[in-house]
């Protein structure tokens, strides 16, 4: 969607996957704390996103929304400004429907006077579901919220949560800036693997502004420490949206880790917004590789089995130009290497390995030669 928001995937924070319906003024608060404090938001993460189940029963008699006031005591203007002293962004939850998944009143119909209420709030970010549609079509109902916040004159990020229905990515890109590609995610690794094969195809349909959404992520939430990493490094390697859906204030340091690597976060948040793709697949170890803006090309490895196995590729199997030597950073280890075409590495069961390949457009400068911006340049 063309507002100028999500050049690159949004980094942020959602409750469903860690708490369902028991979102809270309290939680938000105690989440936007925890993320300006542990390093989340120095890495990059934004958005604050509130779920389903904030608001009361029915609309009030001049047919507003109400935030629930047991939940949200301030309201969701309060939590908004609390979230925005921190320097975070506050997102919510609403349906394309007339109710949400959770039963509270949707947005079907209301899309002028919600998007006026989401702005009045400060809200900075909408996740708009699917659910109680009335058989509408997809298109007709996205699009008329989309242009009720573009009305608002409010900058909203526009994350449609139809679950891949009406082949989404193909009509997604004018109408938000991201898109949910599968049906929801939950915290096992056949879930997160079955959702990899449905988005790692759809590379073609994103780019700056428009990504496809393979879901929250779920790191933190019971996958081993090896799943979570490779959860990471695939909707890294994928362009995927980081909405990060575990309990943050009590995140592992093994969970931090994972979603504060920098390095990894580039590649993710990499200005050129190509998706990766798969470059090799079969007996379920995968090569992907992703073009990134200067040249470099991000490579995962994943073996998708059980057992720890042996991954190949090569420099010109992932699209780097022939030349002499490349080096291969390895992303979550830091080590750095060198190598004349060949990529291989022993991937654990259910584990990647993530490269930043770089250089093949020169030959390695000898050692002792001054470098042509050095001082002593002849
Ligand atoms: C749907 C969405 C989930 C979550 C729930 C809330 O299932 O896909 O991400 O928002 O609704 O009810």
């Amino acid at each position: 969607l063309d507002n100028g928001l999500a050049t690159t995937p949004p980094l942020g924070f959602n409750d469903w996957n860690a708490y369902g319906c028991n979102v809270s003024e309290a939680l938000i608060k105690a989440t936007a704390d925890a993320m300006h404090s542990n390093g989340m938001q120095a890495a990059g993460y934004q958005y604050v996103n509130i779920d389903d189940c904030w608001m009361t029963s029915n609309r009030d008699a001049a047919g507003h929304l109400v935030p629930d006031p047991a939940k949200f005591p301030d309201g969701i203007s309060g939590t908004a400004a609390y979230v925005h002293g921190l320097g975070l962004k506050l997102g919510i939850y609403e349906d394309a429907g007339t109710a949400t998944c959770a039963g509270y009143p949707g947005s079907l119909g209301h899309e002028t006077q919600d998007a006026a209420s989401f702005a009045a709030w400060g809200v900075d970010y909408l996740k708009y579901d699917n659910c109680s549609n009335q058989g509408i079509s997809a298109t007709t109902r996205y699009t008329a919220m989309r242009d009720a916040l573009r009305a608002t004159g409010r900058p909203i990020l526009f994350s449609l949560c139809n679950w891949g229905q009406e082949s989404v990515w193909t009509w997604g890109a004018p109408v938000g800036n991201s898109w949910r590609t599968t049906n929801d995610i939950n915290a096992s690794y056949g879930s997160m693997l079955g959702i990899f094969h449905a988005n790692v195809g759809l590379g073609a349909f994103a780019g700056p502004g428009h990504w496809n959404d393979p879901d929250m992520l779920e790191v933190g939430n019971g996958m081993s420490a090896t799943e979570d990493r490779s959860e990471f490094t695939l909707w890294s390697e994928m362009s995927a949206p980081l909405i990060a859906g575990t309990n943050v204030a009590a995140a592992s340091a093994d969970t931090l880790a994972t979603l504060t690597n920098r390095q990894v976060l580039a590649v993710d948040q990499d200005p050129l917004g190509r998706q990766g793709q798969l470059v090799a697949a079969g007996g379920g170890l995968d090569v992907l590789a992703k073009p990134l803006a200067g040249g470099d090309v991000a490579v995962v490895l994943f073996n998708e089995n059980s057992a720890a196995a042996t991954i190949s590729t090569s420099t010109g199997a992932i699209g780097k130009a022939a030349a002499g030597t490349y080096t291969l950073t390895d992303l979550w280890s830091g080590a750095s290497s060198t190598t004349g075409g060949p990529i291989s590495a022993t991937v654990p069961g259910h584990g990647t390995v993530m490269y930043r390949v770089s250089g093949g457009g020169a030959p390695a400068v000898p050692s002792g030669v001054v470098s042509a911006t050095g001082a002593g340049k002849c």
